[in-house]
């Protein structure tokens, strides 16, 4: 086996992990997955294994746990971990914080503890834009100040990311990429795989797919009397195929040792600001449909407008944004209807 070319994928039946492990073997690279499906599916891997047209390497493996993780390094020869295995609702971790930061950084350490035992290189970890919190400037760039974080949620991310620069610059070997996800949405244009939120969605997409689907009454757009265009908050939506790409263009880069420094942080996201109505807008007009709703409160911890400054990861990833904002809705909606059985 060519070591340099398997990449360990941690959090790989859930939604970014699945589009980026179907990514890395498009681009010729061996995966192994890890997943303890704490918030996701067996399903899902099956899903990508139609798409691939081959069986993936799986492991039903809680990254808190050491031993069984030791066992995943003693098994498998890679140079490259992608650590996505991680709980991801802002709003429970306020509610139960000690559960945030138990498991997304014990897990996470754990998984770098192993990178050093097993000398293993490369490790790529999955930041948010979270970490900008509300930007006096926008576009935010990497240099852009981290504000402090206003949940245990964003507060991991902070706080993994710092973990990762002080490793890379203590330990002998070490690299590490964090890339900084702005908004992911859409699905795999097969619809094979896609997002699968538990109970009522949090994030946007998911609730107006729900609501196209009936399964919601109607969307609540939080807040319209922003200082926006048009009075509601501006995101920036990164089609999840171009944010598994990035990946890709991550770990080629750590493989083919064009890092100027042991460790880097890209932006992902497309450069462009889209409000919520806009985004709600073109939804309904991608897919012919209506979508019922209304505008309701300010939802709490909202920042009124984020969106990307790609020109790093754009020039050292050589990495951009491709698919077209309606085809990304489009794809949303056909996987709603998969998994709903719509026709
Ligand atoms: C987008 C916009 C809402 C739902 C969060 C996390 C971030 C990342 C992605 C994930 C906002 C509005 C939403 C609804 C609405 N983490 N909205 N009605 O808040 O930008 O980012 O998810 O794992 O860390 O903070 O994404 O999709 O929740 O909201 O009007 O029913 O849609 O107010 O303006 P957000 P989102």
């Amino acid at each position: 086996m060519d070591s340099k070319k398997t990449v360990l994928v941690s959090g790989g039946a859930g939604y970014i992990g699945t589009h980026t492990t179907v990514a890395l073997i498009e681009a010729g690279y061996d995966v192994v997955v890890i997943d303890n499906f704490s918030n996701s599916e067996a399903s899902a891997l099956d899903g990508v294994e139609k798409i691939v047209g081959r069986k993936v390497v799986f492991g039903e493996i809680d990254t808190c746990d050491i031993k069984a993780l030791r066992g995943v390094f003693e098994r498998h020869a890679f140079d490259t971990v992608i650590h996505f295995a991680a709980y991801k609702a802002v709003g429970e971790s306020m509610d139960e914080p000690l559960k945030y930061y138990q498991n997304n950084l014990v897990s996470y350490m754990n998984v770098l503890e192993m990178m050093k035992e097993f000398k293993r290189p490369n490790v790529l970890f999955s930041s948010s834009a979270t970490v900008y919190g509300n930007a006096e400037e926008l576009p935010v760039t990497e240099e852009s100040p981290r504000q402090p974080a206003t949940s245990p949620y964003g507060n991991t991310k902070q706080i993994a990311e710092d973990i990762l620069r002080d490793c890379c610059a203590a330990y002998e070997g070490f690299r590490g990429i964090a890339l900084r996800y702005f908004n992911p949405i859409g699905a795999h244009p097969s619809a094979l795989i896609g997002e699968l939120p538990s109970g009522v969605p949090n994030n946007l997409v998911p609730f107006i797919t729900q609501t196209a689907a009936g399964i919601r009454q109607s969307l609540s757009i939080f807040g319209n009397d922003y200082n926006t265009p048009d009075g509601t908050c501006l995101r920036d939506y990164i089609d999840i195929n171009d944010l598994a790409r990035a990946h890709v263009a991550a770990v080629d880069r750590m493989t083919d040792g064009r890092m100027q420094t042991r460790y880097e942080i890209f932006n992902v996201g497309t450069g462009r600001p889209v409000s919520v109505l806009e985004l709600v807008t073109r939804f309904e007009k991608a897919n012919g449909l209506k979508l019922p709703y209304r505008f309701a409160e300010r939802r709490s911890g909202d920042v009124p407008a984020v969106w990307a400054d790609t020109a790093r990861a754009n020039k050292e990833l050589g990495w951009k944004a491709e698919r077209d904002l309606d085809d990304t809705l489009r794809s949303a909606w056909e996987w709603e209807k998969h998994i709903r059985h719509i026709q």
